[in-house]
């Protein structure tokens, strides 16, 4: 009998863990290793901005997966070690504690990282980013303390922790660059609604606004904007983005834009390795014809845990020699306040918005049209339209629009049998 092939993981949250048992399920049967540079196993990441921060969770009940169950699949999960290079010809990887380990299958699941500030004063104490459990750990202690905060960015973390901090009755001010909150993600309805969420919970905006410097001693003291305003603050958060992991793919010659670039089974340049989540750029066959987010190529990276997990289990069959290609449909949430945002498919390239329910009320579903087909949908708190919208955005629906917004049919009814 043949030796069995070994699959090594480099990256160890989401993407890394869900291509691990997905392997399994898939019957691949060597030897599974999971390296992570973090001390800690795979956890839940969506609490860090959210109910951790107002330590309503506890990091006890983050595990993604417990010791137990990847003992079961037998994976091997290497905690708090580094992969420094990839060999492609000896097909081994060196780590930071000084070992070597050799790989028949290379999956990367390395993730992303936070962009950073560059303005003078950046490197001041009690300047945060949010990414990891560390992370949200060090902002809720500097909050226990704080009394005003100032938030740089207006996207998906930047407008969770202001809400986080305003529920924890800090004075919380966010400086946005563009002129509307959420704008790679969302249309203008929706940022107008979170703008004034969150202003009748007490939160300051500051848009089209970029921070000058930050000023203080050893901590921050104060933001000082291009304007010339200063804003006075105890504790900065930023969320700019994310920079996709690349550089060990880049080093060891893979074909990286804009993240490292797979084909529609997750494969890279090299066949023998595969790559997902934060970190991969792909064709997605739902948000290339949006062109939202697209690179020259038509690939687009996606950042979020429903495209980690689905890319996961592409690359995952592949891994196990029963490739099939991608085509799940995209879907996102966020929770700020009371409000549950639902996105699905993709809403960038719309011609036609199509509204169930009344902004007003804070319960609502915005649905996208172009060219006649239903694209995507963004919905608050109407957890049962987005369901719906999910597999009619997968069934490429072309619905009359009066029927789509008539509240007296329910819109899983639109669904082809
Ligand atoms: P983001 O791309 O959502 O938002 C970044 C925001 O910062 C943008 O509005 C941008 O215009 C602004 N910005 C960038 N540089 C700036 C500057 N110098 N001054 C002022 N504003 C500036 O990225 P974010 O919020 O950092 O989130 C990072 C990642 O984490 C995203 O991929 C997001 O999808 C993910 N995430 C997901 C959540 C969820 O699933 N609910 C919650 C939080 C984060």
């Amino acid at each position: 009998m043949a030796d069995l092939a070994d699959l090594v993981i480099i990256g160890a949250s989401y993407a890394g863990t869900q291509l691990a048992l997905a392997a399994r399920a898939n019957g691949f049967a060597g030897p599974i290793t999971m390296i992570g540079d973090e001390p800690h196993a795979p956890y839940q990441r969506p609490p860090l901005s959210k109910g951790f921060l107002r330590d309503e969770v506890d990091a006890s009940s983050l595990p993604l997966q417990s010791p137990e169950r990847f003992a079961e699949e037998r994976i091997v999960l290497r905690t708090g070690v580094r992969a420094l290079r990839i060999d492609r010809d000896a097909r081994t990887v060196e780590l930071s504690d000084g070992s070597a380990i050799g790989y028949d299958r290379l999956a990367l699941t390395t993730g992303a990282r936070c962009r950073t500030l560059l303005c003078d004063g950046a490197e001041l104490g009690n300047v945060y980013y949010l990414r990891d459990l560390a992370d949200a750990r060090a902002i809720r202690d500097a909050a226990s303390r704080a009394r005003h905060a100032v938030v740089v960015g207006g996207g998906f973390i930047g407008l969770e922790v202001a809400a986080a901090l305003r529920k924890l009755g800090l004075d919380v001010t966010v400086v946005e660059m563009q002129e509307r909150l959420l704008q790679r993600a969302v249309p203008p309805l929706i940022s107008s609604f979170l703008m004034q969420a969150h202003e009748q919970q007490g939160v300051r905006f500051r848009m089209s606004s970029r921070v000058r410097r930050l000023v203080g001693q050893a901590t921050v003291a104060a933001v000082e904007l291009e304007s010339g305003e200063v804003i006075a603050a105890d504790m900065v958060v930023a969320g700019l983005g994310v920079v996709p992991n690349v550089e060990l793919a880049e080093a060891c010659g893979l074909v990286v834009d804009n993240g490292i670039v797979v084909d529609a089974f997750a494969r890279t340049s090299d066949p023998s390795i595969v790559a997902a989540g934060d970190c991969a750029s792909y064709p997605n066959p739902w948000l290339n014809a949006s062109g939202q987010g697209g690179s020259a190529n038509h690939c687009v990276r996606v950042e979020s845990i429903q495209s980690a997990n689905d890319l996961a289990r592409v690359a995952a069959a592949t891994v196990a020699d029963r490739a099939t290609p991608y085509d799940a449909v995209p879907w996102f949430w966020s929770d700020q306040y009371g409000y549950k945002l639902q996105m699905v498919g993709a809403s960038a390239g719309h011609e036609q918005i199509v509204l169930r329910g009344d902004v007003a009320s804070g319960k609502f579903t915005a649905l996208y049209l172009r060219d006649g087909t239903l694209i995507g949908a963004d919905s608050v708190n109407r957890p049962i339209d987005h369901m719906a919208v999910r597999r009619l955005v997968a069934a490429r629906l072309r619905p009359d629009p009066v029927v789509l917004g008539d509240e007296s049919i329910a819109l899983k009814s639109l669904a082809p049998a």
